[in-house]
Order: structure tokens, then sequence, then C-alpha cells
């Protein structure tokens, strides 16, 4: 047993390597007699001539308490372990204060949906993989180069769920499978994977309104079935006589006679898409287990489609006609009523908060946020648009679409540009997140409605304002509108001037048989374009001027260049012709000036805009040109042209045009330190 004797106070005799028994029993000493001991220690290693005694001995592991105290004591030792202590101490304290100061400052990092455009994909017509004519699942997996080659990160897929395609998937018969025409439910997990592989994200299109005639729901709610019964919306009504004048989107009455039940049944598209009924919980019970089951397969997020038309108010009154001298047995379109009662209830917005908290609960995992778009048009109600964001205390979509730019075209110039930019970011919620739509399945192609000569200064605004666009398929490479040959559309063949067949027509690959959408030879679901084998993905990728060179030049950039994807949006001018605006970044000399003719040649005089320097760089233009600056005084722009201009100066715009600027979270620029901080 090693052992340490304290002979007397004078002489201490050490053995070599050992301990003191003593000490040994002092571990197991109560803390009282240890601290009485550690008393006597103390004081004892003060006293006069013992001191001498125990500085001859050498610190060593193992040493009795008493001798530890002694030398711990001792300035050599005691200021250096101070000094240490409280260097710890600081440090600690200054990497806490850090943190606090770079999360407070840290403006918000972005989410993968404000870092991407958004590219709407219409199955049908992307890509025939098995040469039957229509596009489908496989066939998008085939083409996801083309999205990596655009720099397009999230992808929208409309809807590819069973369905007897009466509205062309729109009208679900099961939203747990996929139709055989677009696949399996193997090729859907399949291209997932694939997307996820090399970092897209898909959106699934979700159809909460209704469902089609044909899924089971319905079919057991027309025979009474419980607890299907009030799956849908039923009233008492004659075959000649329906509820209420109430019409479909569609055109003619919400209301369809069903002789099974033998009452009616509301259905605001189709008769084929009867509505689904809110009230009845376990409706919504249902359609939350729907967004549940793709969740978990992993989808990124859901495009909701027709929003606004989920409730109805209960006591079926007739809507207040827009004229009310007209003969109400002519009133027959949406737009002769007043949607007072069949549009944005009370209770609408409760429905979706909820779901976007069901969403959240999947969102948890860094980069996996489920994305949430809704469709609703409004109408010049941009209130009723805006409220879907959700307010300060109840989160809803991330945003609703907007779909203001789509009426550019109805009186296309510079000022209505502006007008409509202005009017989104005038009404969007402080700190929301702007986007931009130009084109989609229902509405006409840009190309068409306001000219082929327009579709790239189109993409540049696009591309260029704050926030998230949304490109529609083919408008990358232009496609316009087409008149097919034979309708398919069930709106078109009501009434041909509503048809949605000429914007759906099979995307232009190449210059080869069907315009490499399809390998059927006896033809596609939809005629393809007549200018496909000069209009399309493979010659236009040949060539660096082209639409769709531009449009990834300006989808890259839009990544890369801060000043677009955090910077202010200032309107600088607009007239008849033109509209110009300014991306600017507090803290960073470089500016970017977008000037977009959207009338005739012209030539625009900025020299009133002090604020910009007056020499300016081309970056690019859509139309080619040789001249590599221009003076702020002189900017030229041919109709339909693009000029994406860059400049250095010191000066800030956004500080004196207070009511021209937006931006939706503030932050600059520290360039010593090459990042962005809270401002
Ligand atoms: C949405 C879709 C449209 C469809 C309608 C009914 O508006 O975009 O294509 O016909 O809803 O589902």
């Amino acid at each position: 047993m090693s052992s340490i004797k304290i002979t007397n106070i004078d002489t201490v005799e050490l053995q070599e390597g050992a301990q003191n028994a003593a000490f040994q029993e002092d571990d197991d000493d109560t803390s009282e007699a240890s601290s009485s001991r550690e008393h006597q220690a103390t004081s004892f290693s003060f006293t006069g001539p013992e001191e001498t005694v125990y500085t001859q001995i050498k610190p060593y592991a193992g040493m009795p308490k008493e001798v530890l105290l002694l030398y711990s004591s001792k300035a050599c030792y005691r200021v250096p372990r101070e000094l240490l202590f409280w260097l710890v101490i600081a440090c600690t304290l200054a990497l806490i204060a850090t943190t606090i100061t770079i999360v407070a400052l840290s403006p918000r990092c972005m989410s993968w949906w404000q870092l991407t455009p958004v590219y709407q994909v219409y199955p049908r017509s992307f890509k025939d993989s098995n040469a039957d004519g229509v596009g489908d699942l496989k066939g998008i997996r085939e083409k996801l180069s083309h999205f990596e080659y655009l720099n397009i990160k999230a992808i929208w897929i409309s809807p590819f769920y069973k369905s007897p395609m009466r509205d062309f998937g729109y009208d679900v018969e099961d939203f747990r499978q996929v139709d055989p025409l677009f696949g399996t439910m193997e090729d859907f997990d399949d291209l997932l994977t694939s997307m996820h592989d090399k970092g897209l994200k898909l959106i699934m299109d979700y159809i909460p309104n209704h469902t089609s005639d044909k899924h089971i729901w319905f079919q057991l709610s027309r025979n009474g079935t419980e607890p299907y019964k009030d799956y849908y919306i039923w009233a008492n009504c004659t075959a000649d006589k329906p509820p209420n004048n109430w019409v479909s989107v569609f055109g003619n009455s919400t209301w369809e006679y069903d002789e099974i039940r033998q009452q009616c049944y509301l259905h605001q598209f189709l008769k084929e898409q009867p509505d689904l009924n809110y009230r009845n919980p376990r409706v919504i019970e249902e359609m939350t287990d729907i967004i549940h089951f793709w969740l978990k397969k992993g989808v990124d997020g859901f495009r909701m489609d027709a929003v606004k038309h989920m409730l109805e108010a209960t006591h079926l009154r007739n809507e207040p006609q827009v004229d009310p001298n007209q003969d109400p047995s002519t009133v027959d379109t949406e737009f002769e009523l007043y949607h007072d009662y069949t549009y944005t209830q009370q209770g609408l917005h409760e429905i979706l908060t909820d779901w976007r908290i069901e969403m959240d609960a999947y969102s948890r995992e860094p980069g996996r946020y489920r994305f949430m778009v809704v469709e609703c048009y409004d109408y010049e109600e941009i209130e009723k648009t805006m409220r879907y964001y959700g307010t300060s205390y109840a989160k809803e979509s991330d945003f609703p679409f907007n779909f203001y730019l789509l009426y550019l075209p109805d009186d296309l110039s510079g000022n209505q540009a502006k007008g409509l930019v202005n009017l989104w970011m005038s009404k969007m919620p402080k700190g929301k997140w702007p986007n931009w739509v130009v084109g989609n399945h229902d509405k006409p192609r840009i190309g068409s409605s306001a000219g082929k000569e327009y579709v790239r200064a189109m993409n540049m605004l696009l591309l260029t304002l704050p926030g998230t666009p949304t490109t529609y398929y083919g408008e990358e490479i232009g496609m316009v509108n087409v008149n097919v040959s034979v309708i398919q559309d069930p709106f078109g063949k009501d009434d041909p001037s509503n048809g949605r067949d000429p914007q759906r027509t099979p995307m232009q690959w190449n210059d080869q048989l069907n315009s490499g959408f399809s390998d059927n030879e006896t033809g596609t679901w939809l005629d393809i374009a007549p200018d496909y084998s000069t209009v399309n993905v493979e010659l236009q990728q040949a060539d660096p001027d082209s639409t769709i060179s531009q449009y990834r030049a300006l989808s890259l950039l839009k990544e890369s260049d801060i000043v677009l994807s955090r910077g202010w949006f200032c309107n600088v001018w607009s007239d008849v012709n033109v509209f110009a605006y300014l991306r600017e970044l507090d803290g960073l000399k470089k500016g970017l000036l977008v000037v977009l003719n959207f009338g005739m040649d012209t030539t625009t005089d900025l020299s009133s805009v002090s604020e910009l320097p007056d020499s300016l760089t081309v970056h690019l233009s859509t139309v080619p040109i040789s001249q590599k600056t221009f003076s702020k005084s002189r900017i030229p722009t041919s109709r339909g042209q693009g000029l994406l201009l860059e400049y250095s100066t010191n000066q800030r715009f956004h500080p004196n045009h207070a009511s021209e600027c937006y931006v939706s979270e503030k932050a600059c620029y520290l360039p010593a330190l090459d990042i962005l901080y809270k401002c």
C-alpha cells in the first residue's frame, strides 16, 4: 500500500511513487472533516518556519492535499491559473455574444422556392415515352436535363392522378393512383427519386374543390350510402328547376339533377366535377389524408387548384346579377353574377391554414420545406388574393399565384407593365415574397396575346423582377398558341373562343417527327405547332442569341447575383413604350437597370435620375446590338427589346424615392467580409 507519512511538523517523509493511506481515507471522509483539514492545511502553509520545509518539496502527481494547496497558492502557479480561467470566461462570453450578433444581424436564409423559377409541366404535352401520342411521367424523367440546362429547380406538374380526363386530370377519380395514361406509381417514384438526385423539387397539383363524378365517394354519395351521403353538396330540385341561379365557371347552371338520388348536386366546373362539401368534417379529414399520402412519398409542395370555390353559402340564395335588368333566364356565365355566396366564403382560410400546419410538420429537416401555392383568380379584387399570404398570426400559402401580368397584353405598354407590377408590390403584405406568372394551361400564351416579338422582353421582366417567376412549358423557346384541328378541351367544345387547347400543344423539342415529343406515327393528342422546325429546343440551344439561351443566361444570373435575388426594386421610368426599373443593394456599388420596350422603337432619357451614373454597360440585350455602353440620357430600344444594363455608383436610389421602391426583406452587403446583414 502506498503511503506518505507526516512524521512531525518539521520533516516530511515521502515514500517514492506512493500514496499515503491517510489521504486515501480522506477521500472517504465527510466533507466537514476534510474542510477542517483543508483549513489546517491553509493556515499551516502560511505559518512561518513550516513554509521553508514544504517549499523544498517539488510538486508532483500524488502529492498530499496540504502540499498541493501550498504550491497552488504560490503566485507563479496562481497567476497563470487565474489568467487562464478569466481567458476561458472571456472567450466563452465573446463566443456567445458573436453568435447572438450573427443571428440577430443575419438576414433570413431564403428557401428553395425563392431561389429558382417554377416551371409548369403539362404532362400530356411535355414528352411521350411510349409513343401513344400523349405525354407521361417517364417522358418527364427523360427530360430532366432540360431543367438543369435552364437552371430551374422547381417543377410543378399538372395533375396525373387517375382520371376519366373530362378536364384532362382536373377531374380526379382516385387521388392515390397515377392514371395509366401517364404511367404507374412506380414511374412516379422513379421520377421523384431522379429529380431529388438532381436537386430538383417536385410540386404536385392538388385539387381540393371537386372530384370526378367517377370517384367512389360520389358513387356512394349519390345512392345515399353513409358516411358518403354528405360528401358532396346536394339540394332538392327538379330536373328542370335548379335550386338557385348560380352558374358554373364553364357556363350554365352549377346544378345537375341526379336521377339516382333525385336531387341536384353542385358543380362549379363541369358537371362531371361535383364539388366536395367542406362543411362536412369527414371531407376535410379525407382530403388532409391525401396531402399526407403525397408528403410521405416525398413531394416538395402543392399547387392548390381553384381554392376560392371550396365553400358555398348554405342558405343557397340567388346571387345578385351584375346587370339587374338582365333577363334572369339568360344569365349563364360566370361574369354575369356577383359571387357573394359561392366564392371565398368564411372558413376557407382556416382550412388552408390548417393544411399549411400539416405541411409544416413535414418541413422540419433542412432543405425539406414543403411549398404551398394557391390558384385564385380574383378578377381585380386583389385584397382577396393577398389574404392567401396569411396573416401576422396565421401562415397560409407561401404565395398565391400573381396572374396580373396576364393582363399586360390587354393594353400592352410600358405604363401598363409598371401599373401591374406596382399593383402587386404595393398591395403585398410587408415581408412577403412576390411572384409572377405570364402563362399557364388556362390562358393564351403570351407570345400570342402580346405578340411573338415581346416574348423575350416578357422573359426578361419575369426573371429580373424580385420574387419567384413561373414559366409555363414552351415559354422559354417562345411557343405560341396553335389553332388545333380537333378541339379536345370541354370548355372549348362548349364555346371555341374559350378553348384552352391552343396553349396546350406538345412541347417542341426538335425538328424531327412530332417535334421530338412523340414517336407515334399516327399523330399526337393535340396538333404539333406548325412552326416547330424553326422554334424548338435543339435548334435554339445551338444559338447563343436564341430565346432559350437568353432565358438560361437570365436564370443563371438571377441565382448568382445578390442584387437580383435580394436587392431593392425601384421604378425609374414608364411611358407608353418603355418600363424601366433598377435593382440595387445597400453596400454594393453595382446596380442593374432593366429597360423593357412594350411599345414601339424609342429612345429613353434617364438624365433626370441623378443617382444613376452617366455610363451604363450592356449586360444583355434581347436583340443583337453592337454598342457596349450607353449614356443614361440616350437609351435606345426597339419594339419588344429588353435591355439589361449594369452600372457602378456610390449613390442609392431608394432612400430618395421611397414610394417607388420595394424590398421583401431588407439586407445590406458588407464588402469587407463579403456577407449580407440585416439593416
Ligand atoms: C383550375 C385549373 C383548370 C381546371 C379548373 C377546374 O382553374 O387550372 O385547368 O379546369 O381548375 O379544376
